[in-house]
């Protein structure tokens, strides 16, 4: 194969790649606007009139303290998997035991019937029951926290009123509903022993969970197929909870859905990119904010740009080759970019191989290492912006130094977005250099324990605890509590 460098990239190419450069760097000034911007429509998000950021009140009225016990079932209906859990939080301070099961959501179900949506769920749970705990028709019903990553208005822990499906989810007739209901009666239909008692966002999940092990944990974010993050405000701050009466120096976690922020776009250094991906996506003017940092997009963000340079710009690259792959929308996902910016070869002959053998393409060298800075900067620019929202939450509550939970598949396995990250948070903040390299940052993000598993077994015991010493707010169902006693543990 040829190999290039970028000393002998050819002018054009060059030109190329700084303009690429231009579009999608975001340098420390602009990070700091953006989350001066952040911190003003959290506030308005809070406020009677509201926001484009939902800041959704969530019910979950506490920490937990790592003495929390009992046996709950999980379901985590995220963007790609569908997992079924068994949590038992153990006698012994801040651990548990789990048990799970994975089940692929069919890609057709996303954009399908609701109907077929919920026989799925009930089916996956059914299997579970019957593999875990025999035959379902001699069982009292089991607890259950369901873990429903989607922005939904819960005037109670047991209701989610679906805003707007996010994450190229759109299934018709479920926005404006309730999915609470939906979700029972298929369970009924099945006859699926199972009660829910909480309807849980990830991100709320991921703060619980990381606070039952670290007390420093003040934030959970995920940074994933979506991206949104939870904390914890007092019911004080929240004006569109006034009429409640609550007293204002009690807790309420809120889950924010940033990944709604500027949709008016009044900040954010948007690409021609990200305009293409908004307009065919199945919610235009919806989640600006995630659509250029989370990883459903990252690869369709790139794939676009090579699109365009094949097609539109002064410079063809792979002239005379087929791109007919490349031209599928979304075949790309952010694995792709992943393996991209791994490639340890200086010929990047990793990244040759995976455009031969996914696309049916023969890059050259320069070619290559235009592809591989494309995804350098892709990558970069979502780490950058993603630290604004966990920057916007420490300035609006003036957290100095705390430990931000975070999980999510980008944070998990996309080189270097943890320090890319940490590194734009010191650029916002303007903390000095470390004097010690192995020196903690004052506002850490963390590999969060597991959210929806754990953190949804925590939230029924919360909420279940909560019940017993009198603080009814936020139930629509409390008979749904008091007749069901966690599993023994
Ligand atoms: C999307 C969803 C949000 C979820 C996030 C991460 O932003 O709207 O509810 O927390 O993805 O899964």
């Amino acid at each position: 194969m040829a190999s290039g460098t970028l000393d002998n990239l050819p002018k054009d190419l060059r030109n190329e790649i700084e303009h690429l450069e231009r579009l999608f760097t975001v340098d420390g000034a602009k990070l700091k606007e953006v989350t001066n911007h952040f911190v003003h429509e959290l506030e308005k998000g809070l406020s009677v009139q509201g926001g484009s950021i939902p800041m959704n009140p969530t019910w979950v009225m506490s920490f937990p303290d790592g003495n929390e016990t009992g046996t709950y079932l999980a379901l985590d209906m995220g963007g790609t998997n569908l997992r079924v859990c068994q949590v038992t939080l153990t006698e012994t301070k801040s651990e548990f035991d789990i048990i799970q099961s994975k089940y692929r959501m069919p890609e057709e179900l996303k954009t399908g019937d609701a109907e077929e949506l919920w026989e799925y769920i009930a089916d996956c749970l059914m299997q579970f029951i019957e593999t875990h705990h025999g035959d379902p028709t001699k069982l009292d019903a089991l607890p259950l926290g369901f873990t429903f990553s989607y922005p939904a208005t819960q005037n109670y822990i047991d209701e989610g009123i679906l805003q707007r499906w996010t994450k190229g989810f759109d299934i018709a007739g479920v926005e404006g509903h309730n999915v609470v209901p939906m979700f029972e009666a298929a369970l009924q239909r099945r006859g699926v022993p199972i009660k829910l008692t909480a309807l849980i966002n990830d991100t709320t999940g991921t703060l619980i969970a990381s606070a039952y092990t670290d007390p420093k944990m003040r934030i959970g974010c995920i940074f994933g197929t979506g991206c949104n993050a939870a904390y914890m405000e007092n019911c004080g701050s929240i004006p569109k909870l006034a009429h409640m009466n609550l007293p204002p120096d009690m807790p309420m976690a809120i889950n924010c859905e940033w990944g709604a922020f500027d949709n008016e776009h009044k900040v954010l250094p948007r690409t021609p990119y990200d305009v293409i991906i908004d307009k065919d996506s199945p919610r235009p003017g919806q989640q600006s904010f995630e659509k250029m940092v989370a990883g459903l997009y990252l690869g369709e963000i790139f794939r676009l740009v090579l699109v365009d340079l094949h097609d539109n710009q002064e410079i063809k690259i792979f002239p005379g080759q087929d791109i007919a792959k490349l031209r599928k929308a979304y075949s790309l996902d952010s694995s792709f970019l992943s393996l991209i910016e791994e490639d340890p070869f200086e010929n990047l002959s990793e990244t040759f191989e995976l455009f031969q053998t996914k696309l049916g393409l023969t890059p050259t060298g320069p070619e290559l290492e235009l592809i591989r800075r494309t995804a350098e900067l892709i990558g970069t620019r979502a780490a950058r912006l993603s630290a604004c929202g966990v920057a916007a939450i420490s300035k609006k509550k003036g957290y100095k130094e705390c430990h931000v939970g975070a999980d999510g598949s980008v944070f998990n396995k996309y080189p270097n977005f943890k320090a890319r990250g940490a590194q734009a948070l010191r650029e916002i903040l303007d903390w000095p250099e470390k004097a010690d390299p192995k020196e903690d940052d004052p506002i850490e993000i963390l590999a969060a324990e597991d959210g929806s598993g754990v953190g949804a077994a925590l939230i029924a015991a919360l909420t279940m605890q909560r019940i017993k010493q009198g603080n009814m707010h936020g139930i629509l169902h409390p008979e749904n509590f008091r007749t069901t006693e966690p599993l023994p543990a």
